[in-house]
């Protein structure tokens, strides 16, 4: 990420949030944008709504609300518009997810029922699992990109937008490697998008579209799209912001949580076994070897970043670490997640922690959803370009160059994103070494 700014710009005119893939994440945080902005809910998990940060030394220090402290969109600014392989409207499309009640949805059930999915890009060899009939067709990849933007242009002219981000909702696809001579540069990218190339995905074609029309790209799910060097090539070159990948939002959140914990306190770790079972269409989609084989990559790597073992070897050596999703219908959106830690401490003496957690996966995707797009509109409007490093806070595999390291730890993450507000709007970073109360 270039890391100079302009002067922040106001937050002026509506947002135009653009998703392809209308599911239940997607669907549960535009509903929740739509229960709060009419007063009948409140945005908990948002940072970006309830949160506060610290500004100033000494007596002179104060608790601002972070969307005071800068300029950020207003819920009420903003519009929705999204692609699905599936034709039904976002109420219908909530209602089959399951994840808010009948009564929820049926407040507001109008606004919902008007956003209708645009035809999707999608290929069954990216997302095994599913079909659906709702698909554009296309000579060439160019073409499906070429639609892309025109219902980015259509809903941009009848919304009256000015400014936009997308999200990357969609399932999450095969997993895939850089392949040189397809994805490396942008001339060989835009060069296989005319030629067809078969190892570009549709994720891809949405994000192509968007980087190039200078939109900023977030990609919520962890199969490869923009962490390539085509992208992160076109980003600078339109100064446009992007991120990701895969929204953190459960068993991993609380890895990021508790690993940190362990390793300060210099207590070993030999073992983390996580299992999950999980019912929804995302589950559905992760029963497929391929596509599980992105979400394990990603759920893999953090704790090989926090522990360090080769600084650490004593306590975290071949500690072993074990991920798996099991698909399993009658929970829904309502994951169940285990996690057996095998710890050590004082002279090697071992102990163990269980962690049970009975969450709902896109209810807690869906704050993280929200701040993201308000905060990478934030980004677009003080000028930086690139990937957006201060938001690592909120993807289970933070993007990084090839030369640095992915920062995991939650609470590093989060004193990045807070330093990273102060530094825009020019005021001094908290290092929190409270030394004001020093003489
Ligand atoms: N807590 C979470 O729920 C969580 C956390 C991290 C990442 N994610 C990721 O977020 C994504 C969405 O999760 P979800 O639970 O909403 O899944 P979902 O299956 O309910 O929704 C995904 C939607 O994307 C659509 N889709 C698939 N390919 C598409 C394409 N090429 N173009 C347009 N639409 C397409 C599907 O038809 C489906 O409606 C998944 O990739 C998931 O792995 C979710």
């Amino acid at each position: 990420m270039a890391l100079k700014k302009t002067e922040v710009k106001k937050a002026e005119g509506k947002l135009g949030i653009l998703i392809p893939g209308l599911g239940a994440v997607s669907t549960t945080f535009i509903a929740g944008v739509m229960l709060v902005r009419e007063g009948h809910s409140k945005p908990i998990g948002s940072l970006t709504q309830m949160g506060k940060l610290r500004v100033g030394k000494g007596e002179k220090a104060r608790d601002m609300d972070i969307k005071d402290f800068v300029s950020l969109a207003d819920l009420n600014d903003i519009e929705f518009g999204g692609w699905d392989i599936f034709e039904d409207n976002v109420y219908e499309a909530a209602m089959n997810a399951e994840v808010l009640t009948r009564d929820d949805l049926a407040k507001i059930k109008t606004g919902m029922s008007k956003i209708k999915p645009w035809k999707a890009v999608f290929n069954r060899k990216f997302v095994k699992n599913l079909d659906g009939k709702n698909v554009k067709t296309g000579k060439t990849h160019q073409d499906l990109v070429d639609q892309v933007k025109e219902d980015i242009e259509k809903f941009k002219k009848e919304k009256n937008i000015s400014r936009m981000v997308m999200v990357w909702c969609g399932s999450t696809e095969i997993y895939q490697e850089m392949i040189p001579g397809v994805h490396d540069t942008l001339a060989n990218f835009e060069k296989a998008l005319k030629e067809n190339h078969p190892s570009i995905a549709p994720s891809m074609i949405y994000c192509y579209a968007a980087l190039d029309m200078g939109i900023p790209y977030a990609n919520g799910a962890p199969n490869l799209c923009n962490d390539i060097p085509a992208f992160w090539e076109l980003a600078e070159k339109r100064n446009v912001p992007m991120g990701g990948k895969d929204f953190k939002s459960g068993q991993t959140f609380m890895k990021t949580l508790l690993a940190p914990g362990f390793k300060s306190r210099m207590l070993g770790v030999q073992g983390w076994y996580s299992t999950n079972i999980l019912g929804n269409r995302d589950g559905e989609v992760l029963d497929d070897p391929d596509s599980f084989k992105s979400k394990e990559v990603s759920k893999l790597s953090v704790l090989e970043q926090i522990l360090e073992p080769d600084k650490y070897p004593d306590l975290y050596k071949d500690f072993y670490h074990k991920v798996t999703i099991n698909y399993y219908p009658p929970r829904g959106d309502n994951k169940e997640g285990w996690d057996n830690i095998d710890i050590t401490g004082w002279l090697g003496y071992p102990m163990q922690i269980k962690v049970n957690f009975l969450c709902r996966d896109s209810i807690l995707a869906a704050p993280i959803v929200l701040d993201l797009v308000i905060f990478m509109d934030l980004a677009q409007r003080a000028g930086l370009s690139g990937n957006q490093e201060w938001l690592s806070f909120y993807w289970k595999s933070p993007m990084h160059t090839a030369d640095a390291k992915p920062e995991h730890d939650l609470f590093i993450q989060m004193m990045k994103l807070k330093n990273m507000l102060r530094w825009l709007m020019d005021a001094e970073p908290v290092n929190s070494m409270g030394e004001e109360t020093y003489n």
